[in-house]
């Protein structure tokens, strides 16, 4: 976890590495660093641990900072090793103070070096595995190497994931970087240069970016950047386009990330299906052809696929839940769906016919990562699907689809959750296509409900305000149970998911048929259980699995459709949602107000919502 981020050149070295800082604390505010580097003085560093304060603290003690600076780092942290404290935090320095590094990864044979590096001398201030490389880079500079090659050198050592930058104060101006799975790029202008854990961290201060790869290493120097691969042969560097700007990643007027984030979900649906729904020339053009940009696997390859696994986490494993019934029920495939940390360790049968569908928001989920590479080792064709362009799993996969969610700021997933469902929709009705099963009204019919949902989730969460209410009327409840069915489901799991995260409400999702199995033992008069109940195929029984709840004494919370009575009279409390052109889309449209209940929950409660306790939004550690 973590976020790192390094600047050399210009005038403005703190300002920046903390406003950068600030961008990336979605990955880790356990604790925030610093480290500056002036010409001819001794580096200057200051670390602060108090949780989500951590970084507005590490700014108010910056008085005594060297204003002759022209190069530093800066870390964001999110604990694993070492508790969260000013000792465990980052930068990290050897034994004489004149190295110091940020890492974003674990080193997972540090408790192996430490031993080795302490018998020669060398003295740990820390419980955390990156203080290791610290002192393994100090040893290899005391041995002989310049820093460039004690870096190098220390790779081969290391086992585990890293992203590291390195200074050391008798090299002015230079960073020195680099990763093995956890990503890192890089920034140029004329006079300076930068690294970071992800593109918002450097908008508006880079004007080209590159990706550092797996095993590569960067010379950052102002104005120049030098990469070789892990034989340090040059490689050249090939700039990535970016099209987000500054202000996608700021706050845009709302409170919080998270609101703006929900309020944006209506763009984020309509730019992900932009171009890829092709209309017909006719008057009035109506959908009949899919279309799929950045894909690089072809249609006979696809035409061939025979099997499905689909490997996610958190959120996007819900999504992934979504696509299982989509797939199966337009494409005609089995469909097989695991949490990336279990898939790989279980021994799945894949073959070069089995399509893997890897969906990750950042792309950089260590475990989906992971899952992925271990599928496409035995021969399986990998699509991710991520919101981060020229992410790993973007770049290590056969084919890549694309949300187009512009950056996501707020831990807990809004906007690139329903984008994920939309993109895996396409890529159901794609397979479908290519196989030869729709009818085209049939198609015409579905991407026209395709087409028709940027609108009705536009107007779910016009409805905020009844939800806000709702939330206020059962401010004080502790214990929620989400119940659905079908697609419904993974909407409950999902609106279980962010209560958890952002209100620490106990909340549990269940598939309401299950609940009389066990869980209704938990229901008494008080229990609030909130089930979805929009009309997809398993209305009436979601409608008799709230009876058994009402009947128990529970607190009924329906997410009905617009204008079903008939619905709302099992309900005390409603959230209205427009229905579905196609039911299999409803997920995308029902789970908004499940978002805004946890968010509005979560404000009751006086929580930050964007920034959530024990958790990060890029988890790269398993
Ligand atoms: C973390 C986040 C979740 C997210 C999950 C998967 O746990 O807190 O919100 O759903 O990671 O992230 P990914 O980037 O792979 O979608």
């Amino acid at each position: 976890m973590c976020g790192i981020v390094g600047v050399t050149g210009g005038t403005e070295v703190l300002p920046n590495l903390l406003d950068s800082l600030g961008r990336l604390e979605y990955r880790g505010y356990d604790s925030a660093g610093v480290v500056l580097g002036a010409a001819g003085l001794p580096l200057w560093r200051r670390r602060r641990a108090f949780g989500t304060k951590s970084l507005a603290d590490l700014a108010a003690d910056t008085g005594t900072a060297p204003p002759e600076a022209t190069w530093g780092l800066g870390h964001v942290r999110w604990a694993t090793h070492g508790r969260p404290s000013e000792t465990n935090a980052h930068p990290h320095t050897d034994c004489s103070g004149r190295l110091a590094l940020v890492h974003n990864g674990i080193i997972e044979n540090y408790l192996e070096l430490g031993d080795h590096l302490s018998a020669l001398g060398h003295q740990m201030a820390s419980e955390t595995d990156t203080e290791v490389l610290a002192h393994l880079i100090e040893q290899r500079m005391s041995e002989g190497a310049g820093l460039e090659d004690a870096v190098a050198n220390s790779m081969t050592e290391l086992r585990g994931a890293f992203a590291l930058a390195v200074v050391h104060a008798d090299e002015p101006g230079l960073i020195v970087a680099a990763r093995r799975v956890s990503p890192l790029v890089l920034g140029r202008t004329e006079g300076s240069a930068m690294v970071a854990s992800d593109i918002p961290a450097l908008l508006g201060k880079a004007d080209e970016f590159f990706v550092l790869d797996d095993d590569q290493l960067a010379v950052v120097r102002p104005g120049s950047i030098v990469v070789t691969d892990s034989n340090r042969n040059e490689i050249p560097l090939q700039p990535r386009v970016v099209e987000w700007d500054l202000q996608a990643a700021e706050r845009g007027g709302f409170d919080d990330f998270m609101s703006k984030e929900i309020h944006e979900q209506p763009t984020a649906i309509a730019d992900t299906l932009l171009g890829r729904l092709l209309p017909s020339a006719g008057s009035p053009p109506a959908y009949r052809a899919l279309h799929l940009d950045e894909e690089r696997l072809s249609d006979e390859e696809l035409r061939a696929v025979d099997k499905v696994f689909v490997v996610a986490c958190g959120s996007s494993f819900h999504a992934g839940l979504v696509a299982k019934h989509a797939i199966e029920h337009w494409a005609r495939l089995p469909v097989e769906i695991d949490v990336a940390s279990e898939f790989r360790y279980r021994d799945p049968v894949l073959d070069s016919n089995t399509l893997v569908v890897a969906i990750s928001q950042s792309g950089e989920t260590v475990d989906t990562l992971q899952a992925a590479r271990s599928a496409a080792a035995q021969r399986a064709k990998v699509l991710a699907v991520t919101n981060v362009v020229d992410s790993s799993m973007a770049r290590e996969s056969d084919a890549v689809l694309y949300t187009r969610a512009g950056p996501e700021i707020g831990v807990a997933a809004t906007k690139t959750h329903l984008t994920q469902i939309i993109a895996l929709e396409i890529l159901a009705l794609y397979l479908a296509q290519v196989r030869g099963l729709f009818y085209p009204s049939e198609l015409a019919m579905l991407l026209g409900a395709l087409g028709s949902l940027p609108e009705k989730v536009a107007r779910a969460i016009e409805r905020g305000g009844e939800v806000e209410a709702v939330a206020q009327r059962l401010a004080g409840v502790r214990n929620f149970f989400f119940l659905g069915r079908h697609v419904g489901y993974p909407v409950a799991l999902e609106g279980a998911l962010k209560l958890k995260e952002i209100s620490y409400l106990r909340a549990e999702g269940y598939p309401a048929g299950e609940l009389k199995h066990g869980p209704i033992a938990l229901i008494e008069p008080g229990s609030v259980v909130v089930a979805v109940a929009t009309r997809t195929p398993l209305w009436e029984k979601v409608l008799s699995n709230v009876a058994e709840v009402r009947a128990r004494g529970a607190t009924v919370v329906l997410v009905a459709n617009e204008g079903d009575d008939e619905t709302a009279a099992l309900a005390d409390e409603v959230l209205w949602v427009p229905a579905a052109d196609s039911p299999l889309l409803a997920p995308v449209i029902d789970v908004v107000p499940l978002q805004l209940l946890a968010y509005h929950l979560a404000r009751a409660h006086g929580n930050d919502v964007d920034r959530p306790r024990n958790l990060a939004k890029t988890v790269t550690v398993e």
